[in-house]
């Protein structure tokens, strides 16, 4: 399903849900957990054993995954430039590349626009949040990472709140999307989506536990109630 910024910010916060944390072999089943749950976004951390360890999948399962949900690709690849396309072939909403991998980032997102994608860049938590700025023109969702690239179910890096702070002021009145990705679980969720953060990733939290729907739903409604007072991170103007 395609979507947009402002359809993004609309439902702000929102939540992506990593499905590479399912159980892959069961994965009709695991993805009507997001449907009992409410939630749209299926998040696909896509990885090139090059750019980060290890290697997981890639247009196959993007175009494999239902068209009912948002198909939220993270490429977590080297050189994306010859790359992003084949995803918004197989059907991405949202296509985030890294910053860190490419030397050419402008290029990639201009090769982008036009094809009705969110075109997201992600940073790694090392990487100055005001690298992003040359961009701005170019870019619908600014994806934050609150872990290395690489594995589920590490610990939310509490930089990341001074991160999302920074990239508010940053974007500010552009209409771009705040996400963040990583350590989010049942606990944090609340703050998380209480700094303004609009789309917030979740992975191993909710497939790892023993109740993924309930989970699910419990940090949605979370998500809800503490963004219902949110600082607002951008004005109406939108692209
Ligand atoms: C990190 C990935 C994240 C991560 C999310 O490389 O981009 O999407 O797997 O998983 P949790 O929620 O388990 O940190
Ligand atoms: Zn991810």
């Amino acid at each position: 399903m395609q979507t947009s910024a402002r359809e993004l910010r609309a439902h702000a916060p929102q939540l992506s849900v990593g499905v590479l944390s399912a159980d892959l072999l069961r994965i009709g089943e695991e993805l009507a957990v997001l449907d009992d749950a409410g939630i749209r976004l299926a998040h696909v951390d896509v990885m090139d054993g090059v750019f980060c360890p290890q290697t997981t999948v890639g247009t196959p399962f993007v175009k494999a995954l239902p068209d009912r949900f948002v198909k939220d690709v993270h490429l977590m690849v080297d050189e994306p430039l010859e790359k992003v396309h084949v995803y918004v072939d197989a059907g991405a909403g949202i296509l985030t590349f890294h910053l860190e991998a490419t030397r050419h980032p402008h290029r990639v997102l201009q090769s982008l626009a036009g094809t009705g994608v969110v075109r997201g860049v992600a940073l790694t938590p090392g990487t100055p949040v005001a690298a992003v700025e040359p961009l701005l023109d170019e870019l619908e969702l600014l994806l934050l990472l609150a872990v290395n690239p690489g594995f589920g179910g590490q610990a939310f890096l509490p930089s990341t709140i001074r991160r999302v702070e920074q990239a508010k002021a940053i974007v500010a009145g552009s209409g771009i999307v705040i996400a963040v990705d990583g350590g989010v679980t049942e606990s944090n969720v609340g703050d998380v989506a209480s700094l303004g953060v609009d789309l917030i990733v979740t992975g191993s939290a909710v497939y790892g536990g023993a109740a993924p729907t309930e989970t699910a739903r419990a940090m949605l409604t979370a998500a809800r109630d503490a963004g219902q007072n949110r600082p607002l991170t951008t004005s109406s103007a939108d692209s």
